[in-house]
């Protein structure tokens, strides 16, 4: 499956578009490419490029799953998938998978590129045995590929239980039926800032904004 290439044509523009795992000798570029999709997005600046950075060596990363979208050859999106797990009722673990970053290049944002490259991958994590996926992300994204939320089929998310933006999508069908659990990311999503900062100085400077609508 590591080897696998999609590829498609744009049926407006007629270019074409390939997914394909992440190539070793691309990963700078891969994370320049998030540092540029979630530059000011959430926060002034960003954490993303060294999140990815961190769990291309964490052993819950998925390979397989680790892809890039190309537009005629040039970079233009990525995606990441980990596992994780729902920790139930009686503390058993439910093994599902997580994702993220997701980016597309800002110059590519809303042409529908990233809800390609999510559901594309959707199913490969489908057909490696992933029965659902959880994150936190927006409804009105993640919605078109048929997330919910979380809560809404019993998952709450540790870290803030009432939260619309902890998301669910049963990737087999039936796989949370009667689930009732508690998400909790995976730990390697959780980085030092001061780190990341010193990180960020290797990319080009770029300035970060305070902006409306940021989280952080
Ligand atoms: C989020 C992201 C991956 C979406 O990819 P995209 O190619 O821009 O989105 P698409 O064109 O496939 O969007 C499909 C639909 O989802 C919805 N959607 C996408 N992005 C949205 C946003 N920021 N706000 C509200 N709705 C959005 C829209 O309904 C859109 O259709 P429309 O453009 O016809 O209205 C991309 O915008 C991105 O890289 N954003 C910054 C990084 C980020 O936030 N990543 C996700 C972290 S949770």
């Amino acid at each position: 499956m590591s080897n696998l290439v999609f590829t498609t044509k744009n049926p407006q523009t007629n270019q074409e578009i390939t997914i394909r795992p992440e190539r070793a000798e691309e990963r700078t570029a891969v994370e320049n490419l998030v540092r540029e999709a979630f530059w000011n997005v959430y926060r002034p600046g960003c954490l993303e490029h060294y999140v990815l950075h961190q769990l291309r060596q964490d052993p819950a990363f998925v390979l397989e799953l680790n892809l890039v979208m190309e537009l005629e050859g040039q970079l233009i999106g990525q995606v990441m998938y980990m596992r994780s797990a729902v920790t139930l009722e009686d503390g058993t673990k439910l093994p599902v998978m997580t994702f993220g970053p997701i980016g597309i290049a800002p110059e590519y944002k809303r042409q529908g590129y990233g809800l390609m490259l999510l559901k594309y991958s959707m199913e490969l994590a489908r057909q490696m045995g992933a029965g659902a996926l959880c994150t936190e992300g927006n409804i009105d994204f993640y919605g078109k590929a048929g997330f919910v939320t979380g809560k809404s089929v019993g998952i709450r998310y540790a870290d803030d239980p009432e939260a619309d933006y902890f998301i669910v999508k049963e990737l087999e069908p039936g796989f949370l039926d009667k689930v009732r659990g508690v998400y909790h990311d995976p730990a390697g999503y959780f980085v030092d800032e001061v780190e990341a900062i010193a990180f960020d100085a290797q990319f080009p400077p770029k300035q970060k904004q305070k902006l409306p609508g940021q989280l952080w």
